[in-house]
């Protein structure tokens, strides 16, 4: 019905993960796919008070990044990676070591783009990636025609995208133009996909994703190609499905 529920039955989802992974192969934690934006702020929420309760052990736990601007300091408070530290990395109780955000501050950036797909082969993969929705349809920073087959790369944003995150800076200028992000590729590999949306605005990006047609003009239809996808939506972005 709500960003409740939905933060509640996410965080159900996620915890399962974490719990199933500790079980079966305590050696090798559960690697988690986190997205930033205010979609997923509540399922962390509610993974926090878990931890906090000591009801979830995150011990072990990895955790990749989807994206980052470009030319925007880490240190800066809208960097993803310091996006992160605050609303994963720090409740969650991760090991900032296991928590990696792509590197938008390389002076090589596609050498930057090809070690962040490495860490993550390294890792095992994604057991479960988090994702929000764009209201153009994107999933971390693919952008409409994005390709299906596309690696972490860098990305112009669209000036939908820019608008929509000048909200999290002083003026609309100040958000960058560019972002590292992982590719619809390298997001159709997790074995688990975990999209969460909230809100009207976010509703004719869900029809489009669900019901539309797969095509790249919205990027987020890759999930119809994925055999264990789960989109979970309060009423409001549900309100245009069929
Ligand atoms: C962020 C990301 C983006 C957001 C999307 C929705 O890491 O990958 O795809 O999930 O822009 O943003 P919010 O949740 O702020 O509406």
């Amino acid at each position: 019905p709500d960003a409740n529920a939905v933060a509640t039955t996410a965080a159900n989802r996620i915890a399962a993960v974490i719990r199933a992974r500790a079980a079966s192969d305590p050696a090798r934690p559960a690697v988690l796919g986190v997205a930033t934006g205010s979609s997923p702020l509540g399922t962390y929420a509610a993974l926090a008070e878990r931890v906090r309760s000591g009801e979830l052990d995150t011990t072990g736990v990895r955790a990749f990044a989807l994206d980052e601007y470009v030319g925007l300091d880490p240190a800066h408070p809208e960097s993803y990676h310091s996006v992160i530290r605050r609303t994963v990395t720090e409740p969650l109780g991760l090991d900032p070591a296991r928590v990696h955000v792509p590197d938008g501050a390389a002076s090589d950036l596609e050498a930057a783009c090809a070690e962040y797909e490495r860490l993550i082969r390294d890792a095992g993969g994604v057991d479960l990636q988090l994702l929000g929705i764009g209201a153009n349809g994107h999933i971390g920073f693919n952008e409409p025609t994005s390709s299906f087959a596309s690696r972490t790369r860098i990305k112009t944003l669209a000036p939908q995208t820019r608008a929509d995150n000048a909200r999290f800076f002083d003026s609309p200028e100040q958000v960058p133009v560019h972002c590292v992000t992982q590719g619809l590729g390298t997001i159709l590999e997790a074995r688990r996909l975990l999209l969460v949306a909230q809100g009207e605005a976010k509703a004719d990006a869900v029809a489009q994703m669900i019901e539309g047609p797969l095509a790249s003009v919205c990027p987020a239809s890759a999930l119809q190609l994925h055999p264990d996808a789960v989109v979970v939506i309060d009423r409001a972005a549900a309100s245009k499905l069929r």
